[in-house]
């Protein structure tokens, strides 16, 4: 197969996607982009000094046809084994040490459990409820929809449960995937949502109309969310 028909027909499994990642549109977001950013730049640096590494002894240890015979044996080189032991272990620990302040302060169950009595302002509480193949989503005075509303700015506190099996909350640009499960409620807060319309998924297959388990984000200003909501 030509090159360039390759290239279309990979291009067409590209289009079919309308899903933003890596586009962040929450704080929460935000924080986690950096974080992938970050873990992707320790990953070029050592993929840079390796393959430079291999580059200059690709060069300096050709056989240029003036040895004969096995080259010298060596064994042992304390430094360089350091080396390569220490320096691993500091860029993991590098890694570790934002990955778990973020994983600690993200997760759906630390300090977002808190109810709407003392809420702040900005704070806006959903109840969000998966079922095969749909979403619906409770709001404070009772409204319900299957598209998902937020005002703009505000951090949304959402309680996640499902009432069968095991999906997944997933809405790139406002922040990564939540379980959603059938026995136990999650609860995932996305801090200042930006405006806009976000696609949102579920992102755990749970059966035949798996792919269709989709909804939409509308993160709209405040005074058309207060419309929306009392409407
Ligand atoms: Cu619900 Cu996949």
């Amino acid at each position: 197969m030509k090159f360039r028909t390759l290239l279309i027909i990979l291009l067409l499994f590209l289009s079919g996607c309308n899903l933003r990642v890596l586009d962040p549109q929450s704080d929460t977001a935000g924080i986690q982009t950096n974080l992938i950013y970050f873990s992707f730049a320790i990953m070029v640096l050592v993929l840079l000094t390796v393959f430079a590494l291999l580059a200059v002894f690709l060069n300096k240890y050709r056989d240029d046809g003036s040895q004969e015979g096995i080259p010298k044996q060596t064994k042992r080189n304390k430094k360089l084994e350091i080396a390569w032991t220490v320096i691993p272990i500091l860029l993991i620990a590098i890694l570790a040490v934002p990955t778990t302040v973020v994983t600690m302060n993200q997760s759906p169950n630390s300090e977002a459990i808190h109810s709407p009595e003392d809420a702040s302002p900005d704070e806006v509480f959903v109840d969000v409820q998966a079922k095969r193949y749909k979403w619906t989503f409770h709001y404070e005075n009772g409204k319900t929809s299957s598209d998902l509303y937020l005002p703009e700015g505000a951090s949304v506190v959402m309680t996640l449960k499902s009432e069968d099996v095991i999906h997944s909350f997933w809405v790139p640009s406002l922040g990564g995937k939540v379980d959603v499960l059938p026995n136990k409620e999650n609860v995932y807060e996305l801090e200042n949502v930006k405006q806009g319309e976000y696609k949102g998924k579920c992102a755990e297959f749970c059966g035949t109309n798996h792919a269709k388990m989709r909804f939409t984000t509308y993160v709209v200003p405040e005074d058309e969310y207060r419309e929306w909501l009392e409407s």
